[in-house]
């Protein structure tokens, strides 16, 4: 299977790990730097808020019954239309483009019951991003952050799912920088937040370097 490069000007850049790591505060980060540095960036995220995430949303909050590949299905569509609708034009435009969670995330949480091969499939016309930050933070900080923000507790979020996540998460982008020559860097998302930002800093940078 032949995932597609990104082949337009803009950067794609995805952030990824497991729930309470850190993704949203460092995608933020990052548009910040980038802007501060005179480029043009976009933040988004997925699910996204569009047609088929908020289908999304209402089953992860289980205030809607799916089954698992109903679900895996709508995280495919999803992702289509954020890239036609958002991501893609941007990148046209040769606008930054930084992503709370993609396919990867999908992979690592879906492919446990329904197999990593069909969630794959179902997203092989996705591009691959230019460079995808793994925040990797041990289960147990990521469980007291979520408690600590005292948000609605989610379908994945206790210790022994989110160890099993990580290791499987690590596995598919091993997989992924093996197989599809994706760029893939590993941070560790446990220090103050101002380091994290530092540390993903250094590998955002060189992507404009060239
Ligand atoms: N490096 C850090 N050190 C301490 N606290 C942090 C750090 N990064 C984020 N936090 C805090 O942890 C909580 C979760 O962070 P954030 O919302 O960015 O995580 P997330 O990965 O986007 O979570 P979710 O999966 O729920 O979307 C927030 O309250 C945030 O302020
Ligand atoms: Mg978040």
């Amino acid at each position: 299977m032949a995932f597609p490069h990104n082949t337009h000007p803009g950067r794609f850049i995805v952030v990824e790990g497991i729930d309470g790591s850190g993704l949203t505060t460092q995608s933020t980060g990052i548009v910040r730097e980038l802007r501060a540095a005179g480029t043009a960036a976009f933040q988004t995220k997925e699910p996204t808020d569009g047609p088929a995430g908020g289908v999304l949303r209402l089953a992860l909050t289980k205030r809607l019954g799916l089954t698992a590949e109903t679900f895996a299905l709508l995280f495919a569509a999803d992702r289509m239309d954020h890239l036609n609708a958002d991501v893609i034009p941007r990148l046209k435009m040769g606008t930054t483009v930084v992503c709370d969670r993609y396919i990867f995330s999908n992979i690592a949480y879906q492919g446990v019951e329904l197999g990593q091969d069909w969630i794959q499939a179902l997203n092989e016309k996705s591009i691959l991003p230019d460079l995808t930050i793994f925040l990797d933070v041990p289960p147990e900080t990521c469980m007291k952050r979520i408690y600590a923000r005292q948000a609605r507790i989610e379908h994945f979020e206790d210790v022994d799912t989110l160890s099993s996540i990580r290791t499987t998460f690590l596995s598919v982008l091993r997989r992924f920088r093996q197989e599809h020559d994706a760029p893939i860097a590993v941070v560790d998302g446990s220090n103050p937040i101002e380091m994290v930002t530092r540390d993903i800093m250094r590998h955002v940078m060189p992507l404009f370097r060239t």
